[in-house]
């Protein structure tokens, strides 16, 4: 009964990233990136990957799909299975099949997806004549009208070219693209920080809505823990490379047991309902990713850190679904 119901588990699973480590090899140093990142995604399931800046969610983005730079980019340990076929060593005619139409990206900078020098309307229909080969010219055409509609573009600007739009419009071009092939996992690499609050819930609501029609599975990078709030159903807490914290939003958010980092997060997020005289900032900055320290790479600006965590690195400890990388939860308190 219980092997079953793990089998049934597991089939659910789309993406399983295990043990990740991905380095970039500049001329001056290696750049550690991601150093041991896990993460499992669902069908349909909505996850937040967030974390400050250069804590390596892009660089999961790319390694999923293996469009890291050519030499410089490196996966050197670690697995990354889709729909139970192991990416890191799949042919390249499978991964050209995987992109686009099984999985899309969103990327951060709508201007790197966008060709400046062909229509918008000729670039998504590009994405149809890539997947679909068969489809008739004029149900492209139609296609192309509708997912225009869907992301508030006028039809009527298809033969416009990027330059001519403001940049909220462009990222809303871009995810255009990304949603025409009705992906079965969406990765979107912060595709509403360019964008105004109104615009921002709209997109919010197409990628619901996406997800209600197709199952669409949606790895939703972004800064804001309100974002995440709002349209996830599981958080990953990324720090130096690693998930140092995951599971439902509500058991995230609740704040009853957090790691250190996450709980810094929350520290300075604006309470309207508190009566803190001011916000509290995560001291310091992020361990250099050329020379991270041998124990827990938050320990320079942990205010619970001890000789420990100098020493060794923290493992994950699960409670349930709810799992925080910290020795502050040693054995005895693991469920
Ligand atoms: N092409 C590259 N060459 C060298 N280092 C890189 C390259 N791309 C990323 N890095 C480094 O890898 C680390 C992770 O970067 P990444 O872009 O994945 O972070 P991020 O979490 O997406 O940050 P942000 O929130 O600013 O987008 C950073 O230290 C970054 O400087
Ligand atoms: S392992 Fe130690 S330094 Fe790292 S977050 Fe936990 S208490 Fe802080
Ligand atoms: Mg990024």
């Amino acid at each position: 009964m219980r092997e079953s119901a793990v089998h049934a588990e597991k089939c659910e699973n789309l993406l399983e990233i295990q043990d990740l480590h991905v380095q970039y090899n500049t001329d001056d140093a290696v750049v550690h990136a991601l150093n041991g990142f896990s993460l499992t995604v669902n069908r349909g399931q909505k996850i937040g990957l967030v974390g400050e800046t250069g804590a390596g969610k892009t660089t999961c983005a790319l390694s999923i799909l293996r469009l890291l730079p050519d030499k410089v980019g490196q996966i050197t340990s670690g697995s990354i299975t889709y729909d139970g076929e192991d990416l890191l060593h799949a042919p390249t005619a499978y991964m050209l099949s995987l992109r686009g139409t099984k999985v899309s990206m969103i990327f951060q900078d709508p201007m790197t997806s966008l060709n400046p020098i062909i229509t918008v309307g000729d670039q998504i229909l590009e994405v149809l004549d890539l997947h679909y080969p068969d489809m008739s010219k004029e149900e492209k055409e139609k296609r192309v009208d509708e997912i225009l509609s869907l992301v508030g573009i006028p039809p009527s600007r298809k033969n416009e070219f990027p330059h001519q739009f403001s940049g909220g419009m462009k990222q809303r071009i871009v995810i255009a693209m990304a949603l025409i092939a009705e992906p079965e996992l969406l990765l979107a690499d912060e595709p509403t920080t360019a964008l105004d609050v109104t615009i921002q819930a709209q997109i919010l609501e197409l990628m619901k809505e996406l997800k209600s029609k197709f199952n669409t599975a949606v790895v939703l990078i972004t800064h804001d823990l309100g974002v995440v709030a709002e349209f996830c159903d599981d958080v990953a807490v990324v720090y130096a490379g690693e998930v140092i914290e995951s599971g439902s939003v509500e058991a995230v958010f609740a704040r009853e047991k957090n790691h250190p980092y996450t709980e810094g997060l929350f520290n300075c997020l604006p309470d309207l309902s508190s009566t803190a005289p001011r916000l509290i900032p995560i001291p310091g900055f992020m361990a250099d990713p050329t020379n991270l320290p041998e124990g827990c790479s938050f320990a320079d600006r942990c205010p619970y850190c001890r000789s420990i965590c100098r020493s060794e690195k923290p493992q994950m400890h699960v409670w349930g679904g709810h799992g925080i990388k910290c020795h502050l939860f040693g054995q005895k308190e693991v469920e």
